[in-house]
């Protein structure tokens, strides 16, 4: 939980490197009134940090196995230090696909990044946007088109999904199609969040505390919640 004094306190994931844990880097995307004003702190000034809280990617769960990533938008943030986590320890990991949609090409997380990732061995990195313009050659179209072009063995992958709760719903219904597991796909739900630590219910979801129980979720567990639209 991030605060800027007088404004109040938002739910922010580290976006950072896990193996530099000195220094806590975050994304922000400016969208109201808290992410303005913490957008808007200049150097020197005081910020409130609290956690971390709640449940992250089950890394152990996909040892071993392909992982693939699918995230929308800012839903990146959260995903990179798993990203970081595969590249820097290559061995414990299959294969590392990550299929990645935003609006447009301004809105692309981490560009230069993204280049050097799909330079490694063993990855597959496919970015998609839902407008191009003219100077775009890439991918257009949500990011469920880029699922025809993964290489993935569906049985032997763990998926990871942060985005849009409209676009994890697809998501999650076509990785099933191909064969996917749903004890194998885990999803980040997002909600508002005041204490952050399973106490003021304004993070409830169904019978799950986000701050607590989440963010991440295996697919399994909150199938019938995350087919309800606005729950
Ligand atoms: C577990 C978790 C992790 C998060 N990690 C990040 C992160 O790493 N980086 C980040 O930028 N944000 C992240 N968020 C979202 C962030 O907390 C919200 O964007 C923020 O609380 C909005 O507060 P606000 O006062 O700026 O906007 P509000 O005044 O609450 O909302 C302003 C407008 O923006 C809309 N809005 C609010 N939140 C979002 C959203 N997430 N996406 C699109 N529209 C929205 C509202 O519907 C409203 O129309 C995370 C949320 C959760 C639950
Ligand atoms: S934020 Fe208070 S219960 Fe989750």
């Amino acid at each position: 939980m991030v605060s800027v004094h007088g404004v109040g306190a938002l739910p922010i994931s580290i976006s950072g490197d896990p193996a530099e844990p000195k220094c806590l880097v975050y994304t922000v995307r400016s969208v109201g009134k808290a992410t303005h004003a913490l957008v808007s702190r200049k150097v020197g000034e005081e910020l409130g940090v609290r956690g971390p809280f709640g449940r992250g990617w089950p890394l152990e769960a996909a040892r071993g196995k392909d992982i693939v990533v699918v995230a929308g938008g800012i839903g990146l943030a959260p995903l990179r230090p798993l990203i970081y986590e595969v590249l820097q320890h290559r061995a414990l990991y299959g294969r590392l696909v990550v299929l990645y949609g935003a609006r447009s090409p301004r809105e692309v997380l981490y560009p230069g990044e993204l280049k050097a990732w799909a330079r490694q061995p063993e990855t597959q990195f496919l970015t998609t946007v839902d407008y191009g313009g003219l100077n775009w050659h890439g991918h257009v179209g949500v990011v469920t088109t880029l699922l025809k072009y993964a290489r993935l063995q569906p049985s032997r992958s763990v998926a990871m999904i942060c985005g849009p709760e409209i676009m994890m719903r697809f998501v999650t219904r076509d990785l099933e199609a191909q064969g996917m597991k749903r004890e194998d796909i885990y999803v980040s739900m997002e909600r508002n969040m005041k204490c952050g630590i399973g106490f003021c219910g304004h993070c409830q979801y169904g019978p799950h505390f986000i701050c607590k129980d989440g963010p991440v979720f295996c697919y399994d567990q909150i199938r019938p919640l995350l087919d309800k639209y606005e729950l």
